[in-house]
This record gives structure tokens, C-alpha cells and sequence, in this order.
């Protein structure tokens, strides 16, 4: 951050529309193309309004309209407002799963920013992958930025009751599939499940970046919790417009926000929102970027002690609109203040000490105090063991208690077709003991680690009346699932991980107190499978699913690509105009 005003001469846009010269010309008389006067863009902050919409990412319906508001916002503050579409990750429609495409995206934000004459952007973003792909892309360039996030989706109705995204599908999916939900119900839940624009809303992917990216105070302060549809929602996008030119003029750029105490309190918020696992390695990626190095260990000795206050599904009851009326996430971070770094820096200016001033609860089932947690141990656990060396993540609170400490017999599944084919098969070997596992469906397996790791509960077990068993991957699970899934094995099956050398019979080990997930055969079985060990056929021959798998790191590295790393700002600027 510089300690004077910039200098109309200093922004960077003036590069471009500044000289006397040949090639400005060009610049200014394109830009007049579109009936503008030179005055309207001429030494006035350009704002670059990244906006990742398009009709397949249903999430982001209401973002054309909130462009607008930005605009309207960029305007009345005397900057100038551009409109930069960029590749839109919708989490349900794309395969094999939007991750792969969150560095795509943070590539493509950052040469926008790159390659034009952009002083400052807005971030627009919500849907799982798109607020990390933003956020990622927008660090490395290191240009005065502000998030907007989309904001979630009024709640979900049947008959009178209320549906969570994913939470409530996989709840009654379960029922369709044992024959106790006919297709009637199943159809009105379709209707009923997504009422409006935004984003799932229960404590999703989508919730859990928004709300972590406002704990990093990278967005105004408390707007992750405003529903998409809400007014308010139209104020706060004008507000973040505005704040994007006085963010040029001051000289406020991602780092001198996005500090190693910015980290701690969005991993401490992280644990006491119950956010969804996929937070940790979105987190990782991020602190990468902004050169903070942030590993499983580091993550899981400031998340110790922090425990559960939103009681808001899959770990709790209620859905984003109650947390919303019951004060939002400013009021959260209020009742967890003593444990919070509040000096730091945010992005409207002031710390985030005095954005919590004032801050009250007004609902304290749905935010609890302190002292009155919805579980005293926050979302996610950090595992170690033989069978994850480098780690590998599990959200007790959306497990059955009793396989947090598990033994059990290996039931491999090699891939996600096996797994497809085999696990409603009357044949299948399986009791409530087992431990299902998934193997290669990881950074490099899938490719690009899908939602795959909330395993269905084989049908034989289902007709039992059992709703859980302990579940082992490389993939990650969607934030709104729940179950005892052991997610992230790192390394991962398809790189010659011990998860590729998991047997039928194998017994496996759980115990979620002592961090551990231990496979409980002996090394010497283990190095003669090893050696027979042979890497699964990749499909990806070119293009960017080729790059993906040659570049991309593994899941306690956060998957990011290795060439992608590096001090931000660090990438040279265009030296001729
Ligand atoms: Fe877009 Fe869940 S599908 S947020």
C-alpha cells in the first residue's frame, strides 16, 4: 500500500490512453468506438468487472444484473466500468467436475487483468470454484481488488418442510433408492429444492469460500451472508463498485490484505461455519499464491479448539437465509472475537476489529455463542497415518459417531465405473463393518479430483437400515454431503499412492481423536505390491485436460499447477503499449 494518493499520470490504464502517440491513438479512438468521450475513460481508474456468468452456471443467474449495479457503483465513485466475461464454473453441469477448471479460470482472470488497460477489478463470483478461480487469478496479478460474492439461494420448500442443496437430495435419495419415497415426492422435491438465483445454500463449497473470502476481508465486510435475491444484495454490489476506485486511488492491493493473520482467521471461521472440506484446499492454493505458506499441519494446529457455531446443514439445521436474519457471519466472527487477529487490514479500509463493532446475534439457535456450540470440535480433522501420508481430511461433525474411531475390512472399488457397476450388486461383499474404498479419483486420477467421495451406501446395507459406513478416496466430497468419508488421500492412488495398494480384505484403521487412518498390512506385502503396482491408463491426450494432469499438484499442495506459483505481481507487465 503507498502512503500517497496516486497521480491521475501513475494509473495504469494512462499507459494505454495517456501518450501522444500512435498506438494510444488506436487505444482512445477504439475505446470512443463504443460512443464514449475521452473524458468518461481518460485518467479515470479503469475497473476491470470480471464477471464469470453464462447460462449453464444456474447459480449466477441474477450476475447481470448485479453487473449493472456494479457499474452504477464504479460510476458514481468517477471510475470507469468495464464488463470482462470470463469462463463460468457451474458446479452441477460441468464433467467431470468444475475443479479441474478453477486454475482455467484463475489463468484466464489473470491475463485479462494482464493484457488490458485495468487500474482495479471487481470479483464476481459464488458457485464452489469460481470465488478460488477469481481470488486465485486476482492475487497473482496483485491489482486493487474487490469480491463480490453471489449469495445463496432462498431456502428450499416441500410439503411444508425445509430442503438444503445437496444436504436434502442425497437424505432423500437414499429413501428413493430403498423403495421408500415414491416418484411423485421425488418429482415435487425437484420443484421445490432451487427456488431462486445464488448459490446452494446450505454450508456448501459455495457458502464456505464466500464466507471465508470474508474473513480474509477481501470482500465488505458481512457480504457473503446476504441472500443473492435480497436488495441488499443490489446495494452491496454498488457499494463494492464504488470501493474499487477509492481501493486505485489508495493503492490497496490483494497482499496488503491477504496476510498471513488474514489466513489464520479465515481457517479459524472456516471450522466454526462447519465449511466444507473442499475450503482446505482452496485455502492452501490461495495462501500459496499470496506467498504464505500454509500446509496441513500449519491448518491443523490453528483450527485445534475452535468449535461449531452455525448450526446450518449438513452439520446443523437450518439453511443461509436463517443464518442471514440471525445476524450473518459478522455476528459469527463477533461471538469468536478472543480468537481472531483483528488488526488486520480489510477491504474497505478499516480493520477487522471495526467491522465487528456493533456486531449482534438475533437467532442464538441458528448462531450459537461460545459457550453453547453446536459441537465443540469445528468442521474438519486433519488425518495422518500408512495410508495417508501426506494427509487426508475428514468432517467428523457430518459423520455417525461411532465410526470416528473404526476398524474394518477393505471393500476396493478401482475407479468410479467400478464403483458404478458393482456397489448396488446383491453379490457385493459388505457389512456395516467395512470400509469402503475409492481409488483413483484423485488431482491426477479423476482427472481433477471429483466430488466422488461421499460412496453410496451399498443398497445391501441400505435395506439394513444402515445409513453410514466409513469411506476412503482421493476424491473430495461436495460440502453439503455428509457421512464418514476419509477425503484428499495424498499421495493419491493414480501417482502410486498406498491407496492404489489397498486390497479387498485389507484391514484399515480410523481413529479421528488420534488424527490416524493407518492400512494394517505389513511393509513387506506392501513393497511386493509396489513393485507389481501399475499406473491406471489417463485418458487426457491434449488440450487442457493434458495440462491439467502434467501440471497440476496434489491435494495437501492445495491443486494448483506448479507453474503458476510465485511472488504476486511477480510476472512482468506489458513493457510496450
Ligand atoms: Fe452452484 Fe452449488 S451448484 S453453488
Amino acid at each position: 500500500m503507498s502512503s500517497s494518493a496516486k497521480k491521475t499520470e501513475s494509473l495504469r490504464s494512462y499507459r494505454w490512453y495517456g501518450p501522444d502517440d500512435l498506438r494510444s491513438f488506436g487505444h482512445r479512438s477504439r475505446t470512443k468506438q463504443m460512443g464514449l468521450h475521452r473524458e468518461e475513460f481518460l485518467g479515470k481508474p479503469v475497473i476491470g468487472i470480471i464477471n464469470t456468468w453464462n447460462e449453464m452456471n444456474t447459480c449466477h443467474t441474477h450476475f447481470p444484473q448485479r453487473v449493472q449495479d456494479i457499474k452504477r457503483g464504479v460510476l458514481s465513485a468517477g471510475g470507469f466500468p468495464v464488463e470482462l466475461p470470463a469462463m463460468s464454473l457451474g458446479e452441477q453441469l460441468m464433467k467431470p467436475t468444475a475443479m479441474m477448471y478453477r486454475n482455467f479460470l484463475a489463468m484466464e482472470v489473470e491475463e485479462l487483468l494482464r493484457s488490458y488497460p485495468i487500474d482495479g477489478a471487481v470479483l464476481m463470483g459464488g458457485c464452489d470454484k469460481t470465488t478460488p478461480g477469481v481470488l486465485l487469478g486476482a492475487i497473482s496479478m496483485n491489482l486493487p481488488c474487490i469480491y463480490v460474492p453471489g449469495g445463496a439461494m432462498l431456502r428450499g420448500h416441500w410439503r411444508g418442510e425445509t430442503l438444503g442443496s445437496g444436504t436434502d437430495v442425497w437424505k432423500y435419495w437414499d429413501e428413493r433408492r430403498s423403495g421408500k419415497l415414491d416418484t411423485n415426492s421425488w418429482l415435487e422435491i425437484e420443484d421445490g429444492i432451487a427456488r431462486s438465483p445464488g448459490t446452494c445454500m446450505s454450508m456448501g463449497t459455495a457458502v464456505t469460500m464466500m464466507s471465508i473470502s470474508d474473513a480474509l476481508g477481501i470482500s465488505l465486510p458481512g457480504a457473503s451472508s446476504i441472500p443473492a435475491v435480497d436488495s441488499n444484495h443490489n446495494r452491496m454490489a454498488s457499494l463494492s463498485g464504488r470501493r474499487a476506485v477509492e481501493l486505485v486511488w489508495q493503492d490497496i492491493k490483494p497482499t496488503d490484505i491477504l496476510t498471513d493473520q488474514a489466513f489464520e482467521n479465515s481457517i479459524k471461521v472456516l471450522m466454526a461455519i462447519g465449511g466444507s472440506t473442499n475450503g482446505i484446499i482452496h485455502l492452501t492454493a490461495l495462501a500459496n499464491r499470496a506467498g504464505i505458506s500454509l500446509d496441513l499441519e500449519k491448518f491443523d494446529r490453528i483450527s485445534q479448539g475452535i468449535p461449531l457455531l452455525a448450526n446450518v446443514k449438513p452439520s446443523g439445521a437450518y439453511v443461509m437465509e436463517d443464518f442471514y436474519f440471525a445476524g450473518g457471519l459478522k455476528s459469527l466472527m463477533k461471538q469468536m472475537e478472543k480468537n481472531l487477529n483483528l488488526d488486520t487490514l480489510t477491504v474497505n479500509g478499516k480493520t477487522l476489529g471495526e467491522n465487528l463493532e456493533g456486531a449482534e446475534v438475533f437467532n442464538e439457535d441458528v448462531i450459537r455463542p461460545m459457550e453453547n456450540p453446536v459441537s465443540s470440535n469445528g468442521g474438519t480433522a486433519v488425518l495422518r497415518g500408512s495410508l495417508a501420508p501426506d494427509g487426508a481430511v475428514i468432517k467428523p461433525t457430518a459423520a455417525e459417531k461411532r465410526l470416528l474411531k473404526h476398524r474394518g475390512a477393505a471393500v476396493v472399488f478401482k475407479d468410479i465405473r467400478d464403483l458404478k457397476a458393482r456397489v448396488d450388486s446383491d453379490e457385493l461383499e459388505v457389512t456395516a463393518d467395512s470400509v469402503l474404498v475409492l481409488q483413483n479419483a484423485g488431482p491426477v486420477g479423476g482427472p481433477g479430483m471429483p466430488e466422488w467421495g461421499q460412496l453410496p451406501v451399498p443398497k445391501k446395507l441400505l435395506d439394513q437400515g444402515i445409513k453410514d459406513v466409513v469411506r476412503i478416496s482421493d476424491a473430495r466430497m461436495s460440502g453439503t454431503s455428509y457421512g464418514a468419508c476419509v477425503l484428499h488421500v495424498s499421495p493419491e492412488a493414480a501417482l502410486g499412492g498406498p491407496l492404489g495398494l489397498v486390497r479387498d480384505g485389507d484391514q484399515i484403521e480410523l481413529d479421528v481423536e488420534k488424527r490416524r487412518l493407518d492400512l494394517l498390512v505389513p511393509e513387506s506385502e506392501l513393497e511386493t505390491r509396489r513393485n507389481q503396482w501399475k499406473p491406471p491408463e489417463l485418458k487426457a491426450g491434449r488440450g487442457y485436460a493434458r495440462i491439467y494432469i502434467d501440471h497440476v499438484n496434489q491435494a495437501h499442495q492445495g491443486c494448483d499447477f506448479d507453474f503458476l506459483q510465485g511472488i504476486p505481481g511477480e510476472t512482468s507487465e506489458p513493457d510496450i503499449y
